[in-house]
């Protein structure tokens, strides 16, 4: 006959993770797509926001530039709004307990599902066999991110879809593989509004700190005079801007520009179409410009004003991992349980 089954504490109903790469400069993307939403969602939900530093050496990270670019993250994501008291904020490889998750569900996951990420082909192109096994892995890292603190929503850009849908997999095998109801199914969270921000320079290839051409981007810290340039050289067509959603219908790069817009401004694309409709795209970038400017302005002054005051920086970062700590050592416990590993504290 087998044990009685144990029970366990409920998960959160309300919990938030979600994490960004410090592999470079944070743009505007990242900002529309998911920081600006963690912004907002820090007032209903209890959350935590992560500087992945695992994920980010899955390609290779210059140590300096890593611990810099760490610093700088984080004060982007105070500068935007994040409130360190409220909300935890910390990097990842200061929480040992993300990496030790992570190999347990690389027991979990199955090599076909993980064979099926498209961010992984993108990333390997065309030389797979020279890419590292964490990016291959990458994936299962993410979900252990996410479900060791049993979370319960995750506020992501478009692109994150995939491994979300991965992390619900996984949390869902290990859940009938042990017979157990322990790991939340998390949510995605996607502002529909700003889901997928594209390059300035090309209205189909995503808005990405990997580009290696700095004008498809706009960073955050970026001072006016580069928004304005960066918005002046941004790809058109030769048409005058419509005046409904369905006359952006192919022409991506438009469609951007005033997604971009609308977003700053929190209009729908509707409302934007009907401001603009007929406007030149000379009109209508000055506008856009003024808007950028105004909206991020503030945000890089605090940011850089933070990047200069590492000591304040770090000790947000170290306050808000021993916080994790605390949040996730319960929660491995009992996955240690589960799974079957004896421990010092008994089982
Ligand atoms: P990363 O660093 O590529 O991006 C951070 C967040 O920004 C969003 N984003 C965008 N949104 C709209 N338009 C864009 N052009 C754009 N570019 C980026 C991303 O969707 C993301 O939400 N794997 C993740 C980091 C991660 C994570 C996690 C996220 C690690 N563990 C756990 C959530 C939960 C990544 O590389 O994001």
């Amino acid at each position: 006959m087998s044990a009685p089954q144990k029970t366990y504490p409920a998960a959160p109903t309300d919990r938030i993770f979600s994490g960004v790469q410090p592999t470079g400069n944070l743009h505007l993307g990242n900002y529309l797509g998911a920081i600006r939403n963690w912004v907002r969602l820090q007032h209903d939900f209890e959350s935590i926001y992560c500087l992945v530093d695992m994920h980010a050496i899955t390609q290779f990270q210059d140590p300096d530039d890593l611990r810099a670019n760490v610093r700088e993250a984080t004060a982007g994501l105070l500068a935007a709004g994040i409130d360190p008291k409220k909300s935890i904020v910390f990097n990842q490889s200061q929480v040992p307990a993300h990496a030790e998750l992570a190999w347990i569900l690389n027991c979990v996951a199955r090599m076909g599902w993980l064979n099926r990420m498209t961010q992984f082909k993108d990333k390997a192109g065309k030389n797979r066999e020279g890419a590292s096994v964490g990016l291959f892995v990458y994936p299962n890292l993410m979900a252990a991110d996410i479900l060791l603190y049993r979370s319960t929503h995750v506020p992501v850009g478009d692109d994150q879809k995939q491994h979300l849908e991965l992390a619900r997999d996984i949390a869902q095998k290990f859940n009938g593989d042990y017979g157990v109801d322990f790991f939340p199914l998390p949510e995605p969270v996607i502002n529909a509004e700003a889901a997928r921000i594209m390059s300035l320079r090309d209205g189909t290839a995503k808005m990405s700190k990997s580009d290696l051409s700095d004008a498809t981007r706009i960073n955050l810290t970026d001072d006016a005079d580069t928004i304005a340039k960066k918005i002046r050289k941004a790809r058109t067509d030769p048409d005058a801007l419509p005046s409904e959603v369905a006359g952006l219908a192919d022409r991506v790069e438009a469609r951007n520009l005033l997604t971009i817009y609308g977003a700053l401004q929190d209009k729908t694309l509707e409302e934007v179409c009907a401001e603009f409709g007929g406007s030149t795209f000379a009109d209508f970038k000055k506008a856009l410009t003024e808007v950028a400017v105004g909206h991020l302005g503030p945000i890089t002054a605090e940011m850089t004003r933070l990047t200069d005051d590492t000591t304040y920086v770090d000790s947000v970062l170290k306050d808000g991992a021993l916080r994790a700590r605390d949040l996730a050592a319960p929660i491995l416990r009992d996955v240690h349980d589960i799974v079957g590993f004896l421990q010092p504290w008994g089982n």
